[in-house]
């Protein structure tokens, strides 16, 4: 294998720490990586004047993969938009066509206890959120401000988006979902608010119409809004849920709480040829930035999944993936996913820890 580019983008608040620690990890496995960092969001705006400079998107396009921390601080709140930290990712989905956002939700044996809901109803919990990343209201033209013409209240100042989607956006994502379901336990569950929207009906015909080519997986359509109540009564009786762009944000925040430890939970963001976005699903907590208490743990396994979708070393994945288990195993927990007889460790205390697994523990294939 010629060496990889891996452009590793840390960000802000917490970002720089936790990904500190990722990159011990891969540097641990004597990969053939060629890491190379570059600043974005509010740090890239801090140091250049825009939260994704041409440098770092001309890298992350170069790259074979980007490793992202994480972006965002208060502080950049009165930014005009196109200013705020938050353009950096949105901006990399975009240009560089990641349409296919992976986020599973995972409950660890040894913290189920962590999630507001009763144990009995997460534990072994093993759902995955396909997310269409690059369309729908997020994306949709037109969007703006003016004087209303009409409405309720015409001459008022109003502002508007665009829901919006296209038979191949939708049908590209549904191959995804009915492809991972395939993998997994044969369940798709497409959400959708098809009795109000267009674009929902649109959604579930596509999604119907692609599921004729997969007829060994099971497909049920639900809306939203009862999606989001089934995921609290009975969130196993669900595989992979497929949904767009504005309805998987949602529901992809209320899957990873069922877990109890957002900061366990990588995702990543895919084109149509496999290259990824790989970041936690977690934010960037500027409240405990620079104390060295956030869990890397989601950014090390986000890495993982870099090396399993994107760079073909599923053993490597593998073994990343055991090494996490083993030290939860062994009780080491960083605050977020702490509780009574286990031990409390800081963030370079659970990359070593990781690092140390890895280096001790004998490569099986
Ligand atoms: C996420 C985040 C982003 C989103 C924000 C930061 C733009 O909430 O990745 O889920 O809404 O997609
Ligand atoms: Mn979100």
């Amino acid at each position: 294998m010629s060496a990889k580019l891996i452009a590793v983008l840390p960000g802000d608040g917490i970002g720089p720490e936790i990904m500190a620690e990722a990159v011990k990890v891969l540097q641990a496995l004597d990969l053939d990586l060629q890491l190379e960092t570059a600043p974005v969001g509010g740090a890239a705006y801090e140091a250049s004047g825009h939260p994704l400079p041409d440098t770092t998107l001309n890298l992350a396009k170069k790259a074979d993969a980007v490793l992202f921390g994480a972006v965002g601080d208060w502080k950049y709140d009165k930014l005009e938009r196109a200013l705020r930290p938050e353009q950096a990712i949105l901006g990399l989905r975009k240009h560089l066509g990641l349409f296919a956002n992976f986020r599973p939700a995972l409950c660890y044996e040894q913290l189920t206890h962590a999630s507001s809901l009763k144990p009995e109803l997460v534990a072994g919990l093993d759902i995955l959120i396909l997310r269409e990343l690059t369309g729908d209201i997020y994306f949709g033209t037109p969007r703006g401000r003016r004087t209303a013409v009409d409405g309720h209240f015409p001459g008022a100042e109003e502002a508007f988006d665009t829901m919006r989607y296209s038979r191949p956006e939708i049908e590209r994502i549904a191959h995804l979902a009915f492809q991972a379901a395939r993998k997994r336990r044969g369940k798709v569950t497409s959400v959708d608010k098809a009795n109000v929207l267009e674009t929902s009906q649109l959604w579930k015909d596509v999604v119907t119409e692609v599921h004729q080519q997969y007829a060994d997986v099971q497909l049920d359509h639900m809306y939203v809004d009862n999606a989001a109540m089934q995921l609290v009564k009975a969130p196993k009786a669900f595989d992979v849920i497929v949904t767009g762009n504005l309805f998987g944000d949602i529901l992809s925040d209320e899957a990873a709480m069922l877990t109890g430890s957002i900061g366990m939970l990588p995702s990543a963001s895919l084109d149509k040829n496999g290259k990824g976005l790989y970041e936690p699903s977690h934010g960037s907590a500027p409240d405990i930035a620079g104390k060295g208490v956030a869990n890397p743990l989601a950014t090390i396994l986000s890495a993982a999944m870099m090396l399993r979708y994107t760079l073909n070393q599923p053993a490597q994945a593998d073994r990343i993936e055991a090494a996490v288990q083993a030290v939860l195993a062994q009780g080491l927990r960083t605050g977020d996913i702490w509780s009574e007889g286990t031990t409390k460790v800081g963030t370079r205390e659970m990359g070593d820890a990781v690092v140390g697994m890895i280096k001790t523990t004998p490569i099986t294939k």
